[in-house]
């Protein structure tokens, strides 16, 4: 971004400000959420059922379509060449070879790609769906190593994997700024964070450090990451007329729609975007250039294309977690009270993304302490631009921040699970809004007792079987609840009794469509096999945002306003003859396949009566929630308690977690089943984050070196012990149906959880992930 871009964000930001303010001190009866959702009290007895994926039997069986895996006739495959520098420009590109190839149908550079507006990147307007704002494939311009400077069209995937290999470019490189810290050198400026400075102050935190008694005061590294989802990105897109068809692996179905149409110049009704299934997101499943490049080629070849990047092309094209450098210094009294907060520090962004890694985030809301400072700190370089990705901020900033608790309680001679507790804040610390609802302290206590925590040994080093030091160390984990705006539902109902939804939502494997059809059926007062729940298409209702662990307040919002147009339009038709009749909408609830007085149930009436009284088959009504003003009148969050036990092998050095808990207050829990999978794999990627995830980057050249899950590790079977979840379940009576996000809590404080462990262990405090095991030797 440049420096006016910056000034704009930030101009955006301080008019939220403003009306933040605002909200803050408006009584609760304004606000989204001040009159708790019915649901949270009336119990149909769907939601909190251990329901199975209603997806799950079309997964096992093969026969789930995903987005490379739509058949057209005609179609050809498209590979992708990527430069090789990270700076310059094209001076040559010898694509001769390539175009006498077998089986290549086209070759397209920027030499013949057609003309397109740059992508406009995400938060710049809101459906902007762009990982960067880069122009795609339409100059000699090198930006980055591995930005695509052909693609290849053939009959057959190989034909054109093969002939890409032909294709040869000269480059004329200029000096490229690759280098993390000799950026530093250069100077720093401010991070933004949806258009607000990533920096919170409270009082003279340094000069309260100076004073404390007990203090601790480290720097701690995390490494770049990268999108590794089991589905590779991939499209198949057809022009059909003057509508582009892109059946695509997204988190975001209306928003690349409308960004594509952007780009080409045409109506956002001629993008129609399917994405019904996807293979995991994490924030990498929006728009980068594979969606462009494959609707252009198809354009240009005037036949339809399937790309599907290589693993290779994920690391190429695909934004992942950029590196931070953190130092956290926290002051505390003898008593383990904090007195100062410090968390700061620098993490690298590109000139043309908005997302440098808002590694304070969680440190805002964590802990009561006297003084405070927060601040984050960008370079640019010129590399590939980072994004979202797991838990932007909170997964590595929980470890920097919990780890350094850790070290605090240990310097205190004090358990660090009582520290955390005599550090509990009233309110926000930094936001000076109550909490909606905070049952931590609940979620540490359980789970402390359910992980035997009393039996470790506080003494580092000092546990031995064989081999293997044994440790245990813990970590709390937090998440924000949001909802953003955008969202809507549409409502069909039959005078049969069967209901469908309708909302540009996604399903990337973590049970929405489950969960929706147990809310809606709760909320219609209908057995679930009268409900289906239809998502994942662009063509339907709202701007719904599979990210930020918001999606399902966004849905349950959603669902909620329309239901509640469906009351008022049922009521109108019910008329004078009903059981109903002379009711106000806001009296009126769903059970048992009609409607009820909420406080009176017996008065009732089935859909099927009032639909076939009023001679219709079918009744459709489409609502979107108020805007998510909650969030500026209340501080929302998830929370969770980590527990681990790690062995570390005194000989080799080699980590293996061998118990894990997450004990989580995360409002109602919608689905137990679904959920549990979602906690769970929120901690595998913990575990990796931990112990093996690093992208090497070469900081000379800007090349990721180990573009592949040979050379890039995760977490495998073996590498993940039975891992325990639970939950308090207490619903948060500001939210949509009264939960928070579950999507990304799981991977925050897992790193710590796992580091202070190893600490307990080994009597060694790594403070640079991953921690391998040449760290430990
Ligand atoms: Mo998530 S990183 O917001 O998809």
């Amino acid at each position: 971004m440049t420096l006016i871009d910056d000034a704009k964000q930030l101009a955006q930001g301080v008019l939220q400000a403003g009306m933040a303010k605002v909200v803050a001190l408006a009584p609760d009866s304004w606000v989204p959420g001040g009159t708790p959702d019915p649901l949270i009290r009336h119990q149909h007895g769907h939601i909190g059922k251990p329901l199975s994926r209603i997806d799950g039997p079309v997964k096992v069986s093969g026969s789930a379509p995903f987005a490379a895996e739509f058949p057209i006739e005609t179609m050809v495959y498209a590979a992708l060449a990527y430069s090789t520098i990270a700076k310059g420009r094209i001076v040559e590109i010898d694509t001769r070879a390539a175009e006498a190839a077998p089986g290549v149908v086209a070759v397209m550079t920027h030499r013949n790609a057609p003309r397109l507006k740059p992508p406009p990147v995400f938060l710049s307007a809101s459906k902007a769906a762009g990982g960067d704002n880069l122009p795609v494939m339409q100059d000699d311009r090198i930006r980055w190593n591995g930005e695509p400077i052909a693609v290849v069209l053939a009959e057959t995937q190989e034909q054109a994997d093969h002939a890409k290999s032909l294709i040869r470019a000269t480059y004329e490189a200029e000096e490229a700024l690759t280098g993390f810290a000799q950026a530093k050198t250069r100077g720093t400026r401010q991070g933004l964070f949806m258009g607000e400075p990533l920096h919170n102050e409270v009082g003279d935190a340094e000069e309260a450090l100076v004073a404390a008694p007990v203090k601790v005061d480290a720097t701690y590294r995390t490494p770049r990451h990268n999108h590794n989802a089991i589905e590779l990105h991939a499209v198949t897109v057809a022009w059909q007329g003057d509508t582009l068809r892109i059946h695509d692996a997204s988190q975001l179905v209306s928003h690349t729609a409308w960004s594509i149409a952007q780009m080409f110049g045409i109506d956002e009704e001629q993008v129609v975007i399917t994405s019904p299934f996807v293979g995991g997101g994490f924030g990498g499943k929006c728009l980068w250039q594979h969606q462009v490049l494959a609707s252009a080629a198809a354009k240009m070849a005037g036949r339809p294309v399937r790309l599907v990047l290589s693993r290779e092309g994920v690391y190429r094209i695909v934004g992942g977690r950029a590196p931070t450098e953190q130092r956290v210094a926290l002051g505390a009294g003898r008593d383990g009270k904090l007195k100062a907060l410090i968390h700061e520090g620098t993490t690298p962004k590109t000139s043309a993304n908005v997302l440098p890694e808002p590694f304070i985030l969680p440190t805002r809301s964590a802990y009561a302490a006297e003084a405070v400072k927060l601040d984050v700190q960008t370079v640019e370089l010129d590399m590939l631009s980072n994004t979202f990705m797991r838990a932007p901020g909170e997964s590595v900033g929980t470890f920097a921040l919990e780890s350094a608790l850790d070290e605090l309680a240990h310097a205190l001679g004090l358990d660090p699970v009582e520290l955390r507790l005599r550090n509990e804040p009233e309110k926000d610390p930094t936001s000076g809004l109550p909490f909606s609802s905070r049952h931590i302290v609940e979620a540490w206590r359980a789970g402390a007792e359910r992980f035997c925590w009393n039996r470790r040994n506080p003494a580092p080093g000092a546990t031995r079987e064989g081999e293997w030091l044994v440790g245990m160390g813990c970590a709390t984990a937090t998440y924000p609840y949001y909802r953003m705006p955008g969202g809507a539902a549409r409502i069909t109902l039959t005078r049969e009794g069967h209901a469908t939804i309708d909302i540009a939502a996604h399903e990337m494997g973590m049970g929405t469509a489950t969960a929706h059809t147990q809310v809606a059926a709760e909320r219609l007062g209908l057995p679930l096999e009268a409900v289906a729940f239809n998502y994942g298409d662009s063509t339907l209702p709202g701007v719904v945002l599979a990210g930020g662990s918001q999606q399902t307040a966004s849905i349950g919002a959603s669902v909620i306003a329309a239901h509640r147009a469906l009351v008022k339009e049922l009521l109108k038709l019910a008329g004078n003859d009903s059981p109903l009749a002379g009711l106000d909408p806001h009296e009126v609830g769903s059970r048992d396949g009609g409607l009820c007085k909420l406080d009176e149930s017996e008065r009732h009436e089935e859909y099927a009566s009032i639909l076939g009284r009023a001679r219709r088959d079918t009744i459709t009504v489409e609502a979107a929630p108020p805007p998510p003003l909650e969030t500026l009148h209340w501080s929302m969050h998830s929370h969770g308690a980590m527990f681990c036990e790690v062995r570390v092998n005194a000989i080799t050095g080699e980590a293996r977690v061998s118990r894990f808990l997450g004990s989580f207050d995360c409002g109602r829990i919608l689905n137990p089943k679904t959920a549990s999978s979602q906690f769970r794999g929120g901690i595998i990627m913990g575990l990796g984050l931990a112990l093996m995830e690093e992208t090497q980057f070469d900081e000379r050249s800007g090349r990721i070196m180990n573009p592949s899950l040979a050379e890039y590790h995760v977490p495998v079977h073996m590498d993940v012990p039975d891992i325990d979840v639970m939950w308090t379940d207490i619903p948060d009576p500001h939210t949509p149906m009264g939960a928070r996000g579950i999507g990304e809590i799981g991977i925050t404080g897992t790193g710590a959880a796992v580091a202070n462990a190893i600490f307990n262990a080994t009597g060694r405090r790594i403070r640079d992930l991953p921690i391998t095991l040449d760290k430990l030797l």
